[in-house]
């Protein structure tokens, strides 16, 4: 890219909802390259999670087709931890998601749960026996199904008894969703139908969820409501959560630990805190 001259692509910051800050596609390009300098070792990566990692990537390299998005991630969280990955649009956050829970062609590396490998499971097998959930970042509700029907479709792999029993435990948690048990998820808020997909994901218990950009497209008061379960989950149930997050500001707010991942690679890692006062970061991502 040359970008000389007023042509260049302006691309808008990744900001806190309003953005005030525009930075170029140069300039990303530019701060991303100084990012890079200081990317994590494995030790460093290792340290940060400050004990035995429930969720282990290790050199992973991975695409679509042909083409290799991801070069060589490495990630740990422990049990009970969150972890945010933040970057630019199609740096390949969601990609790192997908590979985890098996949508993506694994080039080499490898993921372990528990210790135990993992890499080549089918997402049906990781979500069964692996304890692995994925929540897509793409609005995933089966609108002309009723709520429970929806948390019912959670549990396809258990059996409709086990899933029903499951889907049951579920709305005890959320009276949200069950003072809506019977209605077509169609009818359901934003919020609403967001909550309706994590609910789901919990079904089969899973003890990771994969979070792909919870507050995409939410009014403000559903972002922090989304938020809230979120945190509820990790700090009461003990789920861990790994998350990808456009909003920057509040992933990193929320998640013990962030990942910066700039084109295919981490371009730093630390806990939540620590980027959202690390300047580059904040230029970058936090809008100024
Ligand atoms: N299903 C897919 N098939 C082919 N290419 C894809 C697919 N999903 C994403 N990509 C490509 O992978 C790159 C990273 O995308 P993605 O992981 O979605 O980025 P992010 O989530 O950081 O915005 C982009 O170049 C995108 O076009
Ligand atoms: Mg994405």
């Amino acid at each position: 890219m040359t970008g000389e001259g007023t042509d260049t692509p302006r691309i808008s910051g990744y900001g806190f909802g309003k953005v005030d800050t525009i930075v170029t596609a140069d300039d990303v390009a530019r701060e991303a390259a100084l990012l890079a300098d200081t990317a994590p070792s494995r030790d460093e990566i290792a340290a940060l999670v400050g004990g035995p990692p429930l969720l282990t990537v290790d050199g992973l390299v991975a695409g679509y087709g042909k083409m290799e998005i991801l070069h060589g991630i490495d990630l740990q969280i422990a049990a009970g931890q969150s972890l945010c990955l933040v970057g630019p649009n199609g740096a390949g956050k969601s990609t790192v998601l997908h590979s985890i829970y098996g949508f993506t062609r694994i080039m080499s590396g490898s993921i372990a749960m528990a210790g135990q490998d993992v890499t080549r499971l089918p997402a049906s097998a990781k979500l069964r026996d692996a304890g692995i959930a994925y929540i897509l970042q793409d609005n995933s509700v089966f609108p002309d199904m009723s709520v429970e029907e929806n948390l019912w479709m959670g549990g396809y792999l258990m059996g409709a008894s086990a899933a029903k029993a499951a889907a049951q435990r579920i709305l005890a948690k959320y009276p949200r969703l069950a003072e809506r048990r019977a209605q077509p998820a169609r009818v359901l808020s934003g919020g609403e139908r967001r909550l309706l997909e994590i609910a789901r994901a919990l079904v089969m218990d899973p003890k990771i969820l994969l979070v792909d950009e919870p507050s995409i497209g939410l009014e403000p008061r559903y972002i922090d409501m989304v938020f809230e379960i979120l945190a509820d989950l990790q700090r009461k149930d003990g789920k861990t959560i790994l998350m990808v997050e456009q909003n920057a500001r509040k992933g990193l707010e929320f998640a013990d630990l962030g990942y910066v991942l700039v084109a295919g690679r981490i371009a730093r890692a630390g806990r939540g805190r620590d980027l959202l006062a690390d300047p580059a970061v904040a230029r970058l991502f936090l809008g100024g």
